[in-house]
């Protein structure tokens, strides 16, 4: 209907007479619409006005592609949630799209009788990750092996400006598992395997989200997740059972919660795991009587995606089970329409009592007036030129180098002279955004490729050194094999929660393959790992000079070369146990019996070689293909004068063996004596070697020191 002149005329005058009147009847009359009464009493108010289904669409979060085409249903169902999952996008998929659709969506929630604003969760869970262009972190357990808080708060509050551009103000993050299983698929999504440090962690970074105020301009809500045990299940199945007794279940995995409470989280969300057998989901004991009663938390439950499905025999049953127990909020994701007629009839019938409804709803609005969303509706644009912004990446950057653990190192490997320096870099993680990103980037479970703008580790060489000749192919293939180094890039593909889960954490053939075809050229190989979580080194150890465990790095991949090229130091330390073989998992720092490949905490932090006559130490060993030569291969250079092979004993398959050994140095390399022995080794024999005397010497005169047991790597089968 179009409207005359006239009568647009008469709408504006109606409309600034009555301009006056209700800005007046909100402030004074309406308590819950007025920003200067205490939030307490705006909901209390809001509360009294609210119908049971107005209830029911506060407790009700639908996936954004449940209402996209039909936004009129956020209106009919007074809708109080919606949320992005892992493989939410909208057309270009850059921030102000997002921002858009923020604005749409909200404004239905507008239209509303009682004009409550939606809040919207996504997994911003390293840096604001499903939005093309954003800035990328390192995942939580690289920032874990920072071991510094202040940096995980920077990025919170990075992420935070990122997210408050697209509109969207909350995510669910902080995972603070504590991880006790690398088996898990989600081992990279926490902070490490140490009660103490996930709590810190945890804090540190939803004081980063969550800024001073909740009522800021780029504060976000964070949530702290998944409630609770879910780092502990049986052999790290994901969604699985953690199974002790609950003084143990509470001394490793409550005190993040507290840490988080203490931070003034305004959100969890339940894990879908059990604990001794019993849904979290559904447990009143854990949610109601330790979380609310017991801890004091304040703020609201949310369940995880469809994870109240799994509770009961019917969907009004896993509503009852779920609701009673004390969730707040259900994140559905779909099925709104369900849940709406199940809350009636569980309410109609006393199975939920009102009680348990207004204390949801309460929880649920105060949390929304804390954040001001009543009176901030859309987006601020202001924000979105942060987005991806040079002074973010910096902030990445800074994160990445952090993190970046080195494991081993022979002297004088690292750093890369950035002069004259030929280098070969291979392996498929060194030129691929995507791979450095891991899963939750983009895509759900992630993928390989240029899927967001970002700096690969090779672009990063280039960056750093452009005096060096630095030539990659990922296969190894070189036409000219002679350089200073090679650079191997190996690691992880993308995965996410139970698809990530592992029975095997050995590396690929085809990188193990790699690494020895590049070590055969003669340079010294500096291995860089990209991974979720430690992996089995042993069949690599003795091929490479250098290790840098590098986790999942993110966009910013001149972190790397910062340390590569010796810009900074290394400086990050272990937030996991680092396994030797698949069968000492679980393995945590403090266990009784506890023989990592290297201790929880460990990194070496220094580029400065070992000082002149110390001790030389034992890096690798390796029973060579012939099953003769045992190659042992130590920090730096060794005399050959003081060699003798009555110095040495060898043991096979537990036995110590009595055959000759003759020691010597090999030839193209001073830093390993080879033992000849006459008898030799078959592929199975499982081979170590001690070492008795006090004569051999490094080469600077370092006594080398008594050593048990050491264990060599069988290349005869491989
Ligand atoms: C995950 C949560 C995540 C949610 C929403 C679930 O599958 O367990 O960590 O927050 O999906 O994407
Ligand atoms: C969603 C994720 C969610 C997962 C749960 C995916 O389709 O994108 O957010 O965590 O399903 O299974």
């Amino acid at each position: 209907m179009k409207k005359t002149f006239a009568a647009i005329q008469i709408t504006i005058l109606l409309a600034m007479l009555s301009l006056p009147s209700k800005l007046f009847a909100q402030s004074t009359n309406t308590v819950y619409l007025d920003p200067k009464q205490p939030v307490e009493a705006r909901v209390k108010d809001l509360l009294s006005r609210m119908t049971l289904d107005e209830k029911i669409g506060q407790m009700t979060q639908v996936d954004k592609d449940a209402v996209i085409n039909n936004k009129s249903d956020i209106v009919k169902y007074f809708m109080g949630s919606i949320l992005s999952g892992g493989d939410s996008d909208i057309g270009d998929n850059k921030t102000v799209t997002w921002a858009n659709l923020y604005d749409s969506l909200q404004s239905y929630a507008l239209q509303t009788r009682l004009k409550i604003p939606i809040i919207y969760g996504i997994d911003a869970v390293h840096g604001n990750n499903n939005i093309y262009g954003a800035t990328i972190f390192p995942h939580n357990i690289g920032m874990g092996c920072t071991r510094d808080t202040s940096l995980v708060k920077e990025e919170g509050r990075v992420t935070s400006e990122e997210l408050a551009a697209t509109g969207i103000n909350w995510t669910f993050a902080p995972c603070i598992a504590v991880v006790r299983n690398e088996r898990w698929g989600r081992t990279y999504e926490g902070f490490g395997e140490s009660t103490d440090l996930v709590s810190e962690f945890g804090a540190a970074e939803i004081e980063g989200f969550q800024g001073d105020t909740l009522s800021g301009h780029m504060s976000i809500l964070a949530c702290a997740k998944h409630y609770l045990g879910d780092g502990g299940t049986f052999n790290g199945i994901d969604q699985g059972n953690t199974v002790d007794d609950e003084a143990t279940i509470r001394k490793l995995f409550l005190p993040p919660y507290i840490s988080a409470i203490k931070a003034g989280v305004g959100s969890v969300m339940a894990s879908y795991s059990s604990i001794n057998g019993q849904k979290m989901h559904g447990s009143k004991y854990w949610l109601t009587d330790v979380l609310k009663d017991e801890l004091g938390f304040k703020g609201f439950i949310v369940s995880d995606w469809s994870a109240i499905d799994q509770l009961g025999s019917n969907f009004e049953d896993d509503v009852d089970k779920s609701i009673n127990a004390g969730i707040d909020m259900v994140m559905l994701p779909m099925k709104y329409k369900e849940f709406y007629k199940a809350m009636n009839v569980l309410v109609s019938t006393g199975k939920i009592p009102m009680s348990r409804i207004d204390d949801a709803v309460s929880r649920i609005l105060t949390i929304k007036f804390e954040l001001g969303l009543f009176e901030k509706h859309f987006a601020d644009r202001s924000l979105i030129d942060s987005v991806g912004s040079f002074s973010h990446r910096q902030v990445a950057r800074q994160c990445v180098r952090e993190s970046l653990v080195l494991l081993k190192r022979k002297d004088g490997v690292l750093p890369i002279p950035k002069e004259n320096t030929r280098i070969l870099v291979a392996g498929d993680h060194a030129d691929n955004v995507g791979y450095q990103c891991g899963g939750w980037t983009i895509t759900w479970q992630g993928k390989g490729g240029n899927l967001t703008p970002g700096t690969t580790i090779l672009q990063g060489m280039f960056a750093a050194a452009p005096n060096d000749k630095i030539v990659y192919s990922e296969n190894g293939d070189f036409s000219n094999t002679k350089a200073d180094y090679s650079v191997v890039v190996i690691g992880e593909k993308p995965y996410a929660e139970g698809r990530g889960d592992a029975s095997d954490l050995n590396l690929s053939k085809s990188d193990i393959d790699l690494i020895k075809k590049m070590k055969s050229y003669g340079n010294p190989v500096v291995v860089i790992l990209i991974s979720g979580r430690p992996m089995i080194l042993e069949p690599i150890l003795h091929f490479s000079d250098a290790i840098i465990a590098a986790w999942l790095p993110g966009t910013e991949g001149e972190g790397i070369s910062d340390v590569l090229f010796g810009d900074y130091a290394p400086k990050g330390r272990l937030s996991h146990s680092w396994l030797k073989s698949m069968s000492q998992l679980p393995i945590n720092v403090g266990d009784s019996v506890y023989h990592p490949l290297f201790p929880y905490g460990y990194g070496i932090t220094t580029f400065n070689n070992s000082t002149k006559g110390s001790a030389p130490v034992i890096l690798s060993a390796i029973v060579k293909k012939d099953g003769k030569h045992i190659e042992l291969t130590f920090n730096k250079p060794m005399s050959d004068i003081s060699l003798n092979g009555e110095d040495f004993k060898l043991n096979k398959n537990g036995l110590p063996i009595k055959e000759m050994i003759e020691p010597y140095i090999k030839k193209d390399d001073n830093t390993t004596i080879i033992l000849s022995v006459s008898k030799g080794f078959a592929d199975n024999d499982t081979v170590s070697v001690s070492y008795n005397s006090g004569k051999v010497k490094a080469a600077d005169g370092g006594l080398l020191e008594h050593f048990e047991g050491f264990k060599i790597y069988n290349w005869v089968s491989n």
